[in-house]
């Protein structure tokens, strides 16, 4: 039995998209589910408590960054990542590919890995399939990530192929090397960028490795909205339905709704933690830049239909005062919000899948929330 299983509970007759459960070593969360993103075993401004408390049970960290701070063997010597960062709910790592490729220039990409350098030192580093499975061993996450490249968008058709051909052999190396099967799951990461042979392609090379899960990686890297949900459409088909499906680096309320149509299980993305420090707000009528002068007299909470500790007990002004006066509160209390209203969007898209009306609910939330607008 894998460390990681998938539950599928129910498809919307409206829809396809699926209704589900994945159990991991550290408990049970339902899919879809949205991963708040703790690159550097925290999630910014975030008490593991508070995560708890606003309702996530997995949240996502990095391989890259804990391999350069504080280094994989002090977070073993500390009985694992979830010790020591105190969070009992499931966690899943990224394999550094993703990063190797946006944080550092200077890198060249050969067979055995890839060689490139410390985004904060400068150092000469090598990252490998082998060495991210190493580190992530360490680490003692509940899902692992098999070592990928993710090439930008666009990129010619030549170059995607060789690509995604490594990518499936560094995907088997992956899981050659994994010490810790029987505790941590490993995913495999489908890439391809646009091109539909070539998704085929990389779905096809990494379902016969058996993974207990499959990303969908590549996206999201400045391609159009229509090019996503394309390649979702036409990449889903060749990933076995018994498995979770996770889309790589997602959070904007759009994208997650049209991606569970599309028969997505789980997305993260540090877009709603990173703009909150920035002082924008996701609420049910939009996005909300609390930090604007226009709120300086406004006493009302970030959003009149969310019940959140935030919007319970703070307001508009009081939140933007934090913000201008650079005041760290105001960035807890904005993330705090920004997190509830993606974890509790993607309750009411359950709930939508369970009553078989999750296109209904697509239909009305974009209304709202202004995304039909021109
Ligand atoms: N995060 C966002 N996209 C990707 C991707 O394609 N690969 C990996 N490893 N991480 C990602
Ligand atoms: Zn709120």
């Amino acid at each position: 039995m894998s460390a990681v299983t998938y539950e599928l509970i129910k498809t919307c007759k409206q829809t396809g998209a699926r209704l589900g459960r994945v159990h991991t070593p550290h408990g049970t969360f339902e899919t879809p589910v949205f991963m708040p993103v703790g690159t550097l075993a925290t999630v910014k401004t975030m008490s593991p408590e508070e995560l708890k408390e606003l309702g996530a049970g997995i949240i996502l960290s990095n391989t890259y960054h804990l391999w350069l701070r504080p280094g994989e063997d002090i977070v073993r010597e500390a009985g694992g990542l979830h010790k020591f960062m105190n969070w009992d709910g499931s966690i899943l790592t990224d394999s550094g590919g993703f990063q190797v490729f946006s944080l550092s220039d200077l890198r060249e990409i050969e067979e055995q890995g890839v060689h490139f350098r410390n985004h904060i030192s400068g150092e000469k580093l090598f990252l490998s399939p082998e060495k991210a499975m190493q580190i992530q061993n360490a680490l003692g996450s509940d899902i692992m990530m098999a070592f990928d490249e993710c090439p930008p968008y666009p990129a010619e058709y030549k170059y995607m192929k060789d690509s995604v051909e490594r990518t499936s052999r560094w995907a088997e190396r992956c899981l050659t090397a994994h010490e810790r099967p029987d505790d941590q799951g490993l995913f495999g990461i489908v890439q391809g960028g646009e091109y539909e042979d070539l998704r085929k392609q990389s779905a096809r090379d990494l379902t016969a490795l058996d993974f207990p899960g499959y990303a969908i990686g590549g996206l999201s890297v400045g391609e159009p909205k229509d090019v996503m949900n394309r390649v979702l459409e036409f990449t889903t088909p060749y990933l076995p339905t018994e498995k979770p499906r996770y889309l790589m680096g997602v959070g904007s309320p759009d994208s997650l709704i049209d991606g569970a149509i599309r028969g997505i299980d789980m997305f993260d993305c540090v877009l709603p933690t990173r703009i909150a420090r920035n002082g924008t707000c996701m609420t049910s009528n939009g996005r909300l830049v609390v930090r604007n002068a226009k709120f300086a007299r406004d006493f009302s909470p970030l959003d009149p239909n969310c019940d959140c500790h935030t919007c319970r007990n703070y307001s508009r002004a009081y939140i933007r005062h934090l913000i201008k006066a650079d005041e760290t509160f105001g960035l807890r209390l904005t993330t705090y919000h920004n997190l509830y209203f993606l974890v509790k969007l993607m309750e009411q898209v359950r709930e939508a899948i369970r009553a078989d009306r999750l296109g209904d609910f697509r239909d009305q939330f974009f209304e709202q929330y202004g995304f039909n607008k021109p």
